[in-house]
């Protein structure tokens, strides 16, 4: 397959954006990045506190220059002074495209039954992993006047149930639905508006889903493709969505996940090489049962037995 990073297209020649959401070499957000950058891409990163500023920083070094600016998202004084911010460092020029790769949830209710989720982290994942995405829409849409492109980030646990993902698959099921409102809105702006939704793959943020090994496995043995989700395959669909070349595409959730989506039965072809990630899955599901009743008769809210988090 050629190397579209490496190919001189300068698709993103003289468009500028703001990337939001890395954290370390293994973000989607640096798939998306690296490959903004090789297409020409003037970029800016946003980072939640000097911990991940440090590590943005070094990383974003082999990018040329780059703006980097502080902003957590839970906050709308921060989102404020972010936007505020970048249009004086751009001095005016327009804003093309913003890449919103943020979630968070406390992972002790990434594991075992939603039923048991707290109103406190319910709000808090909604707040940060959905809302903030209509909350920098709100104050970036007057910086792109020249049109421009929206684009978040999502997963297969907003359409389906998908174990431990829980009350991550409801905020991404309302962050799906936010990118078809945020579409219609802004659509007369020329500014659209997508999302991905990546297959998984090991980050910081997944490490904290329990099981997360098993859904990576699952996924390549199942995937028409046989293969898993890469930031590298995340970059290249995003290129698409920022560049001129989705300008006919909006409000869409497009499946980046090697077909899995689209599979109703599992691959009989890898039902041998399924048995042993099956086993471990059922015995972490029996140990989360027990566990599960237990804490629901005496009311417990935390994350119990089976924790396997890689
Ligand atoms: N890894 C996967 O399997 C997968 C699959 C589909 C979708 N996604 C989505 O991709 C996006 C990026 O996640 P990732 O997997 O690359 O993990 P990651 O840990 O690299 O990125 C998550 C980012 O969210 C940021 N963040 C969290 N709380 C914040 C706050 N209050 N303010 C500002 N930033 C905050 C973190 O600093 C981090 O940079 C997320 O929306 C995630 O749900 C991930």
């Amino acid at each position: 397959m050629p190397d579209i990073a490496a190919t001189p297209l300068g698709l993103l020649a003289g468009k500028r954006g703001l990337i939001m959401g890395l954290a370390n070499e293994r973000s989607l957000a640096w798939g998306i990045a690296k490959i903004a950058a090789a297409q020409g891409a003037t970029l800016a990163f946003s980072y939640p506190n000097e911990a991940v500023g440090k590590r943005v920083r070094a990383l974003t070094q082999e990018l040329g220059k780059i703006e980097l600016l502080s902003c957590d998202v839970a906050s709308d004084e921060d989102i404020d002074r972010m936007v505020a911010d970048l249009g004086q460092r751009w001095q005016g020029a327009p804003i093309d495209f913003v890449v919103h790769a943020i979630s968070y949830s406390d992972k002790n209710e990434l594991l075992g039954p939603y039923v048991r989720t707290s109103r406190s982290n319910f709000t808090t994942a909604l707040d940060i992993s959905c809302y903030s995405f209509t909350a920098v829409a709100q104050r970036v849409a007057p910086l792109m006047t020249a049109g421009g492109s929206l684009l978040t980030l999502t997963y297969y646990g907003a359409e389906r149930v998908v174990p431990n993902y829980n009350v991550m698959g409801v905020a991404k099921a309302a962050l799906e639905a936010s990118v078809r409102y945020l579409a219609a809105d802004l659509g007369a702006l020329n500014i659209r508006v997508n999302a991905i939704s990546a297959g998984p793959i090991k980050t910081l943020a997944s490490n904290g889903i329990s099981g997360m090994r098993h859904l990576i496995k699952w996924a390549e043995l199942n995937a028409p493709l046989k293969r898993n989700t890469t930031i590298e395959d995340v970059g290249r669909a995003a290129l698409s969505l920022i560049s001129d070349l989705g300008q006919g595409i909006t409000g869409e959730i497009v499946h980046v996940d090697n077909g899995y989506n689209i599979i109703g039965m599992l691959a009989v072809d890898e039902a041998l090489r399924s048995v042993p990630v099956l086993t471990e899955l059922g015995q972490q599901v029996e140990r989360q049962k027990q566990y599960g009743a237990t804490s629901l008769r005496d009311g417990k809210t935390e994350g119990g037995a089976g924790d396997d988090r890689p």
